[in-house]
């Protein structure tokens, strides 16, 4: 039995200042089905899911549920359609509490319209509980980990009841756990006919959730079909349109002496009597379950956080670090996991965020020098395929992938001698991915020494000397090239 189709675009066609997002787009949704979008970072996915939700007019097309014509003006209006939709970017404001975050824009009245805080506290407690989460509806978002923040507006989208749930990249930054949660809740909502519209980077996942796959290259739909015409090569040609290579740039380069060492380094409740040291040309990875101290750590070290006790060692010297200045000083970069909160300064230009803390760099005597300020960014946009009108666009409307890549940028310039990566890949598309390793391993030729956090296994392994796997806070083990497995890593990283 085919199902029938709940959602329709029809011809749409977006222009922003300088780009074409969006050529002529249709694709249609059935009920009950998960249809997948694929595509490289800026072809146009989240534009298109934004039309949907009511964010952005289109120039032209339309949007058709349930065989009629709609216009949807605005994302409470778009709910009214039975839209609702997870954003790629957590744009949430830190000092909200849980329940503010889940009733804002349609606050429940009273008789007397007035906010009713009281069942509004009731229905977000009862949510947290059946969802098994220890908070409670006053706890602040500020105090959430980002898998927690993510988490919550899967369930808030899924608690409205919607027919059509569009999830941008909503396993970005959550547990392996909470995945299977969520396809879980994906299941459950195909069973009762809703379809869920779902954009990702994750191949794997593609794979196992969806109905349907489209793929979008520079704002157009090159393909459709059923999961099972597609398989993973289709789907990368069809996305880059050209070959990419799927091996690690990995090479065997000379180590060099110790650069950075970190000793019995602890911190109350988040990590404990962590070793670990890293030499120069040598790319380190962390693995562990999200949740297992391994920010944390890089954190502490990186002066953003306080540490109890410890020592941390630079070229065998011990130094303090109690600010991210500090280390800057000790010529220490890290990509932050959370790019939103601490990566991006959203109102200026792509060239300001990328060489905001390299300033110094460019400034001698005084003076700015723009031209090599936009030839040494520019080099490392082309290398990374960044894809921006202008570099004086604000960061804000690059898509999500591009803005991580200009934040990459952004630490690749410094010239630091220790680059901590804390995810670095999250949200970036398959072919730019491999430059990115290269760019890594580059880094390392040049006798830097890399720390690179992952949560996906075969990056580790393919980019790394040696693995240290933390569990609860500790490091359970240590594996050496040639020794790095998936099992063994899992094997650690579930260590009590
Ligand atoms: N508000 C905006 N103003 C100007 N340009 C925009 C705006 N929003 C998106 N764009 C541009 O439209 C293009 C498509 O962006 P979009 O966010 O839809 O890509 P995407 O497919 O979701 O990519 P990613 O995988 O990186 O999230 C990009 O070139 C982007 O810079
Ligand atoms: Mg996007």
């Amino acid at each position: 039995m085919s199902q029938a189709v709940k959602l329709e675009v029809k011809g749409i066609t977006k222009t922003f200042p300088g780009v074409k997002a969006l050529d002529n787009v249709s694709f249609s949704v059935k009920k009950g089905t998960v249809h997948v979008l694929c595509g490289e970072n800026g072809a146009g996915k989240s534009t298109l899911m934004k039309i949907i939700n009511g964010i952005y007019k289109p120039d032209s097309g339309e949007i058709v549920i349930d065989g009629k014509p709609v216009n949807v003006k605005n994302p409470i209006d778009a709910r009214k359609h039975g839209i609702s939709m997870i954003f790629q970017e957590l744009n949430y404001i830190p000092e909200m509490t849980i329940e503010e975050s889940f009733f804002v824009g349609s606050w429940p009245v009273d008789s007397i319209k007035k906010v009713d805080w009281k069942s509004i506290k009731k229905k977000t407690d009862d949510l947290l509980k059946r969802e098994g989460l220890a908070y409670n509806s006053k706890t602040k978002l500020k105090d959430l980990s980002v898998s927690d923040v993510q988490m919550l507006e899967i369930l808030k989208a899924i608690s409205y009841d919607s027919d059509i749930i569009i999830m941008d990249e909503p396993t970005s930054a959550i547990t392996n756990k909470e995945v299977r949660t969520l396809f879980e809740k994906i299941k459950e909502l195909k069973e009762r006919g809703a379809c869920i519209i779902y954009i990702s980077h994750k191949m794997e996942e593609i794979f196992e959730i969806a109905d349907e796959i489209t793929v979008f290259r520079d704002g157009k739909v090159i393909d459709s079909r059923p999961v099972e015409d597609y398989d993973l090569n289709l789907v990368i040609s069809q996305m880059v349109g050209r070959e990419i290579s799927d091996s690690y740039p990995k090479q065997d380069l000379e180590i060099g002496e110790t650069a950075l060492e970190v000793k019995n380094l602890s911190s109350k409740g988040s990590f404990k009597d962590v070793n670990f040291a890293v030499k120069r040309g040598e790319i380190i990875g962390f693995a562990g379950l999200m949740g297992a101290g391994r920010t944390e750590v890089m954190r502490a070290l990186f002066g953003l956080d306080k540490y109890d006790s410890g020592e941390i060692l630079i070229n065998n010297v011990p130094v303090r670090i109690h600010s991210p200045q500090d280390s800057v000083k000790h010529k220490i970069a890290m990509l932050s996991e959370d790019r939103r909160r601490f990566g991006i300064v959203p109102v200026r230009s792509v060239k300001e965020n990328a060489s905001l803390s390299n300033l110094k760099r460019f400034i001698y005597k005084g003076r700015l020098h723009k031209s090599e300020e936009n030839a040494v960014i520019g080099e490392y946009f082309k290398k990374m395929n960044v894809k921006t009108p202008t570099m004086d666009t604000t960061i804000d409307v690059l898509s999500g992938g591009n803005q991580q890549k200009v934040i990459l940028a952004k630490w690749m310039v410094t010239n630091p001698d220790i680059l901590i990566l804390d995810e670095p890949t999250r949200g970036i598309d398959v072919g730019a991915k491999y430059e990115i390793y290269e760019l890594i391993t580059k880094l390392a030729s040049e006798g830097r020494a890399l720390i690179l956090i992952s949560s996906e296994l075969p990056e580790l392994i393919g980019m790394c000397d040696r693995v240290y796997v933390m569990s609860k806070g500790q490091i359970k083990g240590e594996l050496s090239a040639g020794d790095i497995t998936q099992e063994k890593i899992m094997y650690l990283a579930t260590q009590n």
